[in-house]
């Protein structure tokens, strides 16, 4: 039921996501630690200070804190039915949706939309509607909620009939699917989630791509847009953050930790994702070692440092896929490694400071996802990078619309094609590196974070 006049909330500025800003540990003495979570995301919002943050509690840790009623200032998190949070998240979210907007499908992991189907998008229903009825309870009069991502989807619909005084922003850090393979959800599932998005006065994407192809949908499934404005905007890295943080102590530590497991004079290829398919690791690795086995001279001359951090491992298609990237650094490894060699450095333990000295070292950075809303790996090595570093990048990440000149692009499923790149990126004169890189970091911090947000509350509001 819509909140009548003088009952509404007080914020002015509310912001949902699925991964809020906090998350809370047990801790030792019984306590609960608060982590605050260093994402694109967070440093984007910092510009406005005095907003809620409206997120879900993921983990028992965040269930506790709800119950003992631990807040951060600014911070909403909504304890959400564990079962009916798993089914959303896991089971429809990153299962299904993540999969539709990354052309994932594939043999074996068809879809498959039967009843198992149907009672996780209830759970799915349910957990959008509890965030719509948190943000309709917290919002003042006529306040502006921006919404991320494709967990939300349904929301602005479903706040707009609660609260139609809002303004109602959803932004997309995915890609969009394009409407053929978009098709692939069943027919009422598929308008549903667009008439959900549409519920937004104003949508906004990270290329114009992705946008097209989201009205595409529209036109095609729905017959139009109803008069919900579309915009782009394409987040950029933080310079100032990145190369202030880049030579702190603790990144100059594992910088020379890095530079030990390496090597003297060797080359060093860098890659940092989280593992999951649609960065396309496997291939990335299989590339590489096709390059140790067509050219020879850069046996024992090259290491490839691959971070790939375990993401999502409650899903068997995930933890299937980590165990994979392992096995085949292991194979490459077994395959070429000397005693004094090891061809691929794999870390998987998430370290940010570890990332930054990879970025410092890499002579040539490797981003060749299938699919990706923007991919900000390929934005950031280029302000970090010491001595000048050659980015390989793929023409189906977002960044590729802004780093096209300057990178080597490659067609993410072309492994010959791949191989071929990080050969030519390998053997970049040191002045061409280091001016493609100027232009590439000018290109990547275009719309640093805090502007990237403003933006998007200035146009919501416009
Ligand atoms: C992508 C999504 C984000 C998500 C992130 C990490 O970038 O667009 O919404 O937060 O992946 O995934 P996770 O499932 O760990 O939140």
């Amino acid at each position: 039921m819509a909140s009548t006049h003088g009952t509404h909330g007080a914020a002015e500025v509310l912001v949902a996501s699925n991964r809020g800003p906090v998350s809370y540990v047990a801790a030792q003495d019984g306590g609960l630690d608060a982590r605050r979570g260093g994402g694109g995301l967070v440093s984007a919002l910092s510009v406005v200070e005095d907003k809620l943050w409206v997120c879900a509690a993921l983990g028992d840790g965040d269930r506790e804190a709800v119950r003992r009623g631990i807040t951060e200032p600014g911070v909403r998190m909504l304890d959400i039915d564990a079962d009916v949070h798993a089914d959303a998240y896991n089971g429809i979210a990153n299962s299904v949706l993540w999969f539709v907007h990354h052309m994932l499908y594939q043999t074996p992991f068809e879809p498959s939309f039967g009843p198992e189907f149907r009672r996780r998008w209830a759970a799915y229903e349910t957990y959008n509607r509890a965030f719509a009825r948190a943000l309709a309870e917290e919002a003042a009069d006529g306040a502006t909620v921006v919404v991320q991502d494709y967990h939300l989807a349904l929301v602005p619909g479903m706040l707009r009939e609660l609260r139609a005084d809002l303004r109602i922003g959803h932004f997309t850090h995915t890609p969009w699917a394009p409407v053929d393979y978009f098709r692939m959800l069943p027919d009422d599932i598929a308008e549903q989630l667009l008439r959900g998005m549409l519920g937004a006065d104003r949508l906004a994407f990270l290329t114009r791509r992705w946008a097209d192809a989201f009205t595409e949908c529209c036109t095609r499934i729905i017959g139009g847009t109803s008069g919900t404005r579309i915009g782009v905007h394409g987040l950029g890295a933080d310079a100032d953050f990145l190369r202030e943080r880049a030579h702190r102590p603790d990144v100059e530590e594992r910088l020379g930790a890095l530079r030990d497991q390496v090597g003297e004079g060797r080359k060093v290829v860098v890659r940092v994702d989280r593992t999951e398919l649609s960065k396309n690791i496997v291939r990335g690795l299989r590339a590489y070692e096709l390059l140790l086995e067509t050219r020879p001279r850069w046996r024992e001359k090259v290491v490839h440092v691959a971070f790939a951090y375990p993401s999502r491992q409650d899903l068997a298609v995930y933890r299937d896929y980590t165990a994979e990237v392992a096995r085949v650094a292991e194979s490459i490894n077994s395959r070429f490694g000397t005693p004094g060699w090891t061809p691929v450095v794999l870390h998987v333990k998430d370290d940010f400071a570890r990332s930054l000295a990879a970025y410092r070292l890499a002579d040539v950075a490797l981003v060749n996802p299938i699919r990706d809303g923007m991919n900000l790996v390929a934005k950031e090595v280029p302000v970090v990078s010491d001595r000048g570093c050659a980015l390989v990048l793929s023409r189906e990440a977002g960044a590729y619309e802004e780093l096209a000149d300057d990178a080597l692009v490659v067609n993410p499923y072309d492994a010959t094609g791949t191989c071929e790149a990080l050969g030519a990126a390998l053997d970049m004169a040191e002045d061409e590196r280091a001016e493609r890189t100027k232009r590439l970091a000018a290109a990547g911090t275009a719309l640093p974070p805090g502007r990237w947000f403003l933006e998007q509350l200035e146009a919501l509001r416009g």
